[in-house]
């Protein structure tokens, strides 16, 4: 079991094997994000076998998500069913806060809903604890028009100092 940095073709090969349906442009924004070094991947290897996933985006139309200098925004944070409650994510976000930091970023945001109780408390203890804003909109995901996708219920965008 390993962590490390994975490509955007590992990303779309990985998301073709989800369980969930990931409209065509949100994989197509992600891709072109980490082919042009806006975003970063990195995954759980596990014998050649991607368990976990979870993404950096470095600047974003939306400054408060990330600013292109010292705030970047994380997001698809996912351990494959039958792995999760092992401390593999946590694993993963630890691997993730340390490379950030060693690159310079001041200051992380990740999104989670009020109604995730599990993933606020997860959130929580590794430090994400200043609420920015309530959101409906979530930048890197983009519905089948390729447009912005609208959650009727807001989220929260959550920060944490590196
Ligand atoms: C969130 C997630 C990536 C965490 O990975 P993980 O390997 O289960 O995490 P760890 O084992 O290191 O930590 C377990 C913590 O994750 C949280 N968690 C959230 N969903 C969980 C689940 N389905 N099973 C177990 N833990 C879960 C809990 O807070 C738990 O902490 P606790 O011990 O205080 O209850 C993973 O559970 C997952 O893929 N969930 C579904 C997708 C998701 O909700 N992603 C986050 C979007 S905001």
């Amino acid at each position: 079991m390993k962590i490390r940095n994975a490509t955007g073709e590992e990303m779309r090969s990985l998301w073709d094997r989800l369980d969930m349906e990931i409209p065509e442009p949100t994989t197509d924004f992600f891709y072109e994000n980490i082919s042009s070094g806006n975003a970063d991947f990195w995954t759980i290897d596990d014998d050649g076998e991607l368990i976990g996933e979870l993404y950096a985006f470095y600047d974003l139309p939306d400054s408060d998500f990330a600013d292109g200098k010292t705030t970047a925004y994380l997001c698809a944070f996912r351990v494959r069913k039958g792995y999760r409650g092992k401390g593999l994510g946590s694993l993963l976000m630890t691997q993730v806060l340390e490379d950030l930091r060693n690159k310079g970023l001041k200051r992380v945001t990740i999104g989670v809903g009020p109604d995730e109780p599990q993933n606020v408390r997860l959130y929580r203890r590794f430090g994400f604890m200043t609420k920015i804003k309530d959101c409906h909109y979530d930048p890197c995901g983009m519905d089948e028009n390729g447009d912005p996708e609208y959650e009727e219920d807001p989220w929260w965008l959550l920060s944490k100092e590196l």
